[in-house]
């Protein structure tokens, strides 16, 4: 299944298109399955109703490590490098990974957890965290990884909407200078939250915690009455594996499911092939578990191709911006997968970070989650890749599983800050406003799907009419992404970003809404709006107009009480940028916020504002001009 000229490429994807189900058929065929599927494939984007090999059976954890232990039991399948440089780094082979998920796996089964259950996970960046996941899906448990950044709040919005009876996470948390009582944010979550039965706790920092008896138990006490053995459950290829809770432009996240066979298929063909990691090769994805990034390509992708990983606890620029290179001089990391975010931040500090190391191992480096400018990708292709490595640009989201569009490794021409072609079984096309597809090629509009594939999202969790409504009823037909897109000259695609009201900050999303709501949670606040506008490091940094109570008020006080209250809403890593406080927004007559407007102003661009005199309030629009924070 592995491509490794353009000519194999071609070929992949003249047959992905013309026979989709021999196409996926024969590579999911390359699988453990427990019994095969009758019809590859059966779907319409109406309902929408997609089934990959429904009614094959399998366990996945079977195929990412069950599968490897007879030709490579002994192989590492996990490299820990710890926050602290100094900290012991962890190193498990394939045999002692599946011994670890399997007791995990009777930890779980010990506590009350059975197959369909929803588990919540908020845990740092440690092994165990893995472990946990794979755990969950070993027993047919669904995982729900929460990010270790989220508030209290957040959690419990997303513990209540899954009914999840379990949470699993740790004393506490190290990620650079940083220390997150986690177990504490855990508690005030549960205070919200009446489907939790059971909450597992991983020692990590060692810090006093709380134990609530009768509900939370500590790992290291359970681990040690449990057996190494535990037989995988078998479930239905369109069983649910996950959820994973990711924003829109609605104010509630909502949980995108995934299911088994049609996940596994398509993250291990993905991976093999963009990244084009060899027998004994070290990867290195950056992403933390808590994104689809960390699901895709550092747990599943990964150990369903028998690779060995990376996985790191901390950031980029702790003890020193020169962390990564550490890392893979260390290592020998051989293909590195990172987000655009990141490279700009360690650009920001000068190259002699990076190039105090080595870097020869490396051969091929990847970015993820927002548009890498042209800047950042010949920095990453100078100083990083030495001009010698391919740099693939992924584009993909949390709805689609996997890569959607990139290159595969240098079997095909790659252009800076261009996603490029699709995969084989990706059939995208660009629609113009009316949902007529664009022909040819130099053209721009709304990037949609129109053909399955396998790790597509299956449902909204709890709300399926949200799922179709979200992503199949603007453009019937078709699958729509929520982003713009151009199709240039050679018919390599560009992600241009959101056209939805979705930011993308340091390739995190939030929806304005999101934000608005959380803002508008403070008691001063009588309403707010919130836009993206373009930021040097973070993509999109986040820009609020806020409507106060007490006008005139002290505007730092408030501006850091409103700071607090998103903290607690969603967490830390929604902080606005700039707060700028509006005596009011400016509406059309029927009460709508113009965002079009505050974009515009929020982008320091306020040449070409259009007609303002239809708004309820004209004047309002030069208030808000004048007060517009530069930085
Ligand atoms: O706007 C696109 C952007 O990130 C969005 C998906 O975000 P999320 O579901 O959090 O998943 C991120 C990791 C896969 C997309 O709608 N995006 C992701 N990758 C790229 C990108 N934009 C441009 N280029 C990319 N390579």
């Amino acid at each position: 299944m592995r491509i490794k000229t353009w000519e194999d490429y071609e070929k992949a994807y003249a047959r992905s298109v013309n026979d989709p189900e021999g196409f996926w058929g024969d590579i999911a065929g390359e699988f453990v399955w427990r019994k095969k599927w009758n019809t590859a494939l059966q779907w319409n984007f109406d309902e929408p109703k997609i089934e990959w090999f429904k009614g094959a059976k399998l366990n996945i954890t079977e195929n990412c490590l069950d599968r490897h232990l007879s030709t490579r039991g002994n192989k590492l399948a996990l490299i820990w490098e710890p926050n602290e440089p100094k900290e012991k780094f962890i190193r498990l082979t394939y045999r002692e990974l599946l011994e670890k998920v399997c007791q995990f796996a009777n930890v779980l089964k010990k506590n009350g957890a059975k197959k369909g259950d929803r588990i919540c996970i908020y845990m740092p960046m440690v092994p165990e965290l893995e472990i946990a996941v794979l755990a969950c899906a070993r027993i047919g448990a669904v995982h729900s990884v929460i990010f270790a950044g989220f508030s209290a709040n957040a959690i419990a919005d997303r513990v209540n909407d899954a009914q999840a009876s379990m949470i699993l996470t740790s004393d506490g948390l190290y990620r650079g200078n940083k220390e997150i009582p986690v177990k504490r944010v855990v508690d005030e979550a549960l205070e919200h939250c009446t489907s939790v039965k059971k909450v597992i706790v991983v020692e990590r920092t060692q810090w006093a915690v709380h134990m609530e008896p009768g509900r939370d138990v500590w790992y290291h006490d359970e681990v040690a009455t449990v057996d190494k053995v535990c037989p995988a459950e078998e479930m239905d290829a369109e069983d649910m594996l996950f959820i994973l809770y990711t924003s829109g432009s609605t104010g509630k996240p909502k949980g995108v499911v995934h299911t088994c066979g049609g996940y596994m298929v398509y993250t291990a063909y993905t991976f093999q092939n963009v990244f084009q990691v060899e027998e004994s090769d070290v990867f290195w994805c950056t992403a933390d578990v808590g994104w689809v990034t960390g699901h895709s390509y550092i747990v599943y992708g990964p150990l369903l191709s028998g690779a060995t990983t990376v996985m790191f606890e901390g950031v980029p620029t702790y003890p020193s911006p020169g962390r990564f290179w550490q890392v893979i001089d260390k290592y020998g990391v051989n293909q590195f997968y990172t987000a655009p975010t990141a490279i700009r931040s360690l650009m920001a500090m000068g190259e002699d970070h990076v190039l105090a190391y080595s870097l020869d191992s490396l051969k091929l480096l990847g970015s993820v989650g927002e548009p890498i400018n042209e800047e950042a990708w010949q920095w990453y292709n100078i100083h990083v890749g030495k001009e010698r490595c391919p740099i693939v640009d992924t584009w993909w989201q949390t709805e689609t599983g996997g890569i959607m569009i990139s290159a595969l490794g240098n079997t095909g021409p790659i252009k800076p800050a261009h996603a490029g072609y699709p995969l084989p079984g990706v059939q995208p096309v660009l629609l113009d406003n009316e949902g007529k597809e664009i022909e040819g090629n130099d053209v721009e509009g709304y990037l949609c799907i129109k053909f399955p594939w396998p790790s597509m999202i299956r449902t909204t969790y709890g709300d399926h009419e949200r799922c179709r409504q979200t992503y199949f009823a603007n453009y019937k037909g078709y699958y729509f992404t929520g982003d713009g897109a151009r199709r240039d000259k050679d018919g390599m695609y560009r992600i241009i970003g959101r056209v939805d009201d979705v930011i993308n900050v340091s390739g995190h999303r939030f929806g304005t809404a999101e934000i608005e709501n959380a803002i508008n949670a403070n008691d001063h606040v009588v309403e707010s709006a919130v836009v993206g506008y373009p930021h040097d490091i973070k993509g999109q940094g986040i820009y609020a107009y806020v409507i106060t109570k007490d006008q005139g008020a002290k505007e730092d006080i408030l501006r850091a009480e409103i700071v607090e209250t998103i903290v607690e809403q969603i967490g830390r890593i929604a902080k606005p940028d700039k707060i700028q406080f509006v005596p009011g927004l400016p509406k059309t007559r029927s009460g709508k916020i113009m965002r079009r407007i505050l974009r515009k102003i929020a982008e320091g661009d306020t040449s070409n504002l259009g007609d303002t005199t239809t708004l309820l309030d004209p004047d309002v629009v030069d208030v808000i001009k004048n007060g517009y924070i530069k930085d």
